[in-house]
């Protein structure tokens, strides 16, 4: 008989985050393939981020205390580098700016590849939204292109993510990227069906 690893979810507090920022980017670089020292150039803005009013961030921890993954977003508000973004690309659409009016932005989620696949990233996702004193949750995640649709799109769409920009270029990066949301808070997720 195999057993499931031992793992489990907590909150991690911002002296948390900030005790294990560089195991967390770590998971980061690792889980979007980014080069590792792409983790140099966010650690100042996710140790900022902390203080962000609505912060909150959740992480897998295995037996042996390591992360196998995280998550983290703040309430977003004008001014935010993002929101100015998002802003921009809803300027010929009036009615959809209502999706910027009191949301929780999701900024970042990841799971160490060698953990993926298992459910982790969902938990990690519901558990933060769980939290988050929004009406609305507003993410970004690059384009998945021409090809088969990746596990973070799955999840998206999964949990009744919609579309509010696709094709949407962020300053500074030549990747198209969409902008997705959904209400707040998450239903439950739907009980399998008893065997038989
Ligand atoms: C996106 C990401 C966070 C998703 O995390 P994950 O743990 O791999 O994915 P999920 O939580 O969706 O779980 C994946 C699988 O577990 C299944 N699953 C869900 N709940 C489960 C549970 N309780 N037990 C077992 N399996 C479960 C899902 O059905 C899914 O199956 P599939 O992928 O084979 O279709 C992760 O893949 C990742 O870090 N990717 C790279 C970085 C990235 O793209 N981040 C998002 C940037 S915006």
């Amino acid at each position: 008989m195999t057993t499931a690893p031992a793992r489990h979810l907590v909150e991690l507090g911002p002296t948390d985050l900030a005790a294990r920022v560089d195991e967390a980017l770590a998971v980061y670089v690792a889980a979007m393939g980014y080069p590792p020292s792409t983790a140099r150039h966010r650690r100042t803005l996710w140790l900022d981020h902390v203080r962000r009013p609505g912060w909150r961030a959740v992480g897998w921890l295995d037996d042996a205390d390591r992360l196998l993954g995280v998550a983290y977003g703040y309430s977003g508000a004008p001014g935010q580098w993002w929101y100015e973004e998002v802003a921009r690309g809803l300027r010929r659409r009036p009615a959809d700016r209502i999706w910027l009016e009191d949301y929780f932005e999701l900024t970042e989620l990841h799971v160490r590849p060698d953990a993926q696949g298992g459910g982790l990233g969902e938990g990690l996702l519901r558990a933060l939204l769980a939290g988050a004193a929004a009406r609305r949750v507003l993410l970004s995640t690059p384009e998945h292109g021409d090809g088969p649709v990746n596990r973070a799109w799955t999840l998206y769409r999964r949990t009744g993510f919609s579309d509010v920009l696709r094709q949407h270029r962020f300053t500074g990066d030549a990747r198209p990227f969409a902008v997705l949301g959904r209400e707040l808070p998450l239903p439950a997720p739907p009980t399998p069906a008893p065997p038989g």
